[in-house]
């Protein structure tokens, strides 16, 4: 697969926000819109941010979830204040939000932007992370929901032409979300390595977040700045590998999880992994990936020398130790009625990322498995 991440400049930030000033004045920005969300007031680089001495409108009119209406706001604003350039400060929705401003900016508002052509316009966008996991400030994706439905707005610009990672935003964050942040992150290293559109390079990125997270976990939990730092690093390089590969199954399984019970993505997403990874593991004789079982199974032989274990099985033991250790319960409430809903649920053209072959039966039983749902019934 061709290489789509175009020329990205990586800051690693600081809290003076030099760097980041010194941009803004390069491109001789005459107004920028800060997309962020409400907790960007508390952060130790927002008086900084907001003393810059170039004109700004700020957007934090979106939900959680952002829906397409929420992104016509954003560009209405951005056109009407007269911006010509987008600094997204916040996590996954805030980076969403700002790509799709980005991107719809300059398209006609009197047709639905996402029927229209979409193209490089030239509207620079910066990313400061303020969580280390999604690492959607290297990819080219951007999640919004139209008329109910959640939709991936996908295309090469929406890739941030500046990310900055700036380990003071973590410093605030509760633990419980590090905790969630951080195994996307590591999931999505893992996925994406296994995945059967991985390529050299984004192997190399999945290699290089796997081991920041496993290198940098106490000391990001502990808070430590050298921690934080490495993390959203960790974060970023996932980033990169699923923008080359997309993610696979585990993320496929996770999403009704999350909608169902109101379960963090990297949360739902960790439950899943271990066991796919097993499953997978066991039935590589099922394997789909056009490198054949070998080639698989030197993927996993790999994948578990990044996590320190001696073999792929004590590297799926060591994750289920992580999972307990970090306390990541297992939602209770899964009935028969939910299960079906959540095997429906998975796109099984998402599946085919995965290395190995996915029926809604095999989908069942690895939900029962995750949800120990035989042995509670
Ligand atoms: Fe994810």
């Amino acid at each position: 697969m061709k290489e789509i991440l175009p020329n990205q400049q990586l800051i690693m930030g600081n809290s003076s926000c030099e760097e980041i000033l010194q941009i803004l004045l390069d491109h001789k920005v005459r107004r920028f819109l800060l997309v962020c969300g409400s907790s960007f007031h508390s952060l130790a680089i927002a008086d900084t941010i907001k003393g810059f001495p170039i004109p700004y409108t700020v957007f934090s009119d979106f939900s959680p979830n952002p829906k397409y209406e929420d992104i016509c706001k954003g560009v209405a604003l951005f056109n009407r204040e007269g911006c010509d350039f987008v600094l997204s400060v916040g996590g996954g929705s805030s980076m969403d939000v700002a790509k799709c401003i980005k991107l719809f900016a300059t398209m006609d508002p009197k047709e639905l932007f996402l029927r229209q052509a979409y193209l490089e316009n030239g509207i620079p966008l910066m990313a400061i992370p303020t969580t280390a996991g999604t690492g959607s400030e290297s990819t080219r994706y951007a999640v919004i929901y139209h008329e109910g439905e959640k939709l991936s707005v996908t295309h090469g610009s929406l890739v941030p032409k500046f990310a900055v990672l700036e380990p003071s935003v973590l410093e605030s964050l509760p633990l419980y979300q590090k905790k969630c942040s951080m195994l996307d992150a590591l999931c999505q290293g893992i996925e994406s390595w296994w995945s059967v559109n991985a390529n050299q390079e984004s192997i190399s990125y999945a290699r290089q977040a796997i081991s920041l997270v496993v290198e940098h976990i106490d000391g990001y939990l502990a808070n430590e700045p050298v921690g934080n730092e490495g993390m959203l690093l960790a974060s970023n390089w996932a980033g990169r590998a699923i923008n080359i590969t997309q993610t696979t199954a585990p993320h496929a399984m996770s999403y009704k999880i999350t909608s169902l019970f109101g379960l963090p993505h990297g949360h739902a997403v960790a439950l899943c992994l271990p066991k796919v990874w097993r499953f997978m593991l066991e039935n590589q004789a099922l394997c789909i990936d056009p490198r054949g079982r070998e080639y698989l199974a030197s993927v996993f032989d790999e994948l578990a020398t990044a996590l320190g274990a001696q073999g792929p099985d004590k590297a799926i033991l060591w994750l289920e130790a992580l999972l307990e250790t970090l306390d990541m319960k297992v939602p209770t409430g899964l009935d028969e009625a939910k299960l079906q809903v959540l095997v429906d649920s998975v796109n099984l053209e998402r599946l085919q990322n995965s290395p190995v072959k996915l029926d809604a039966l095999t989908l069942r039983k690895l939900y029962e498995n995750i949800f120990d749902f035989l042995k509670e019934g």
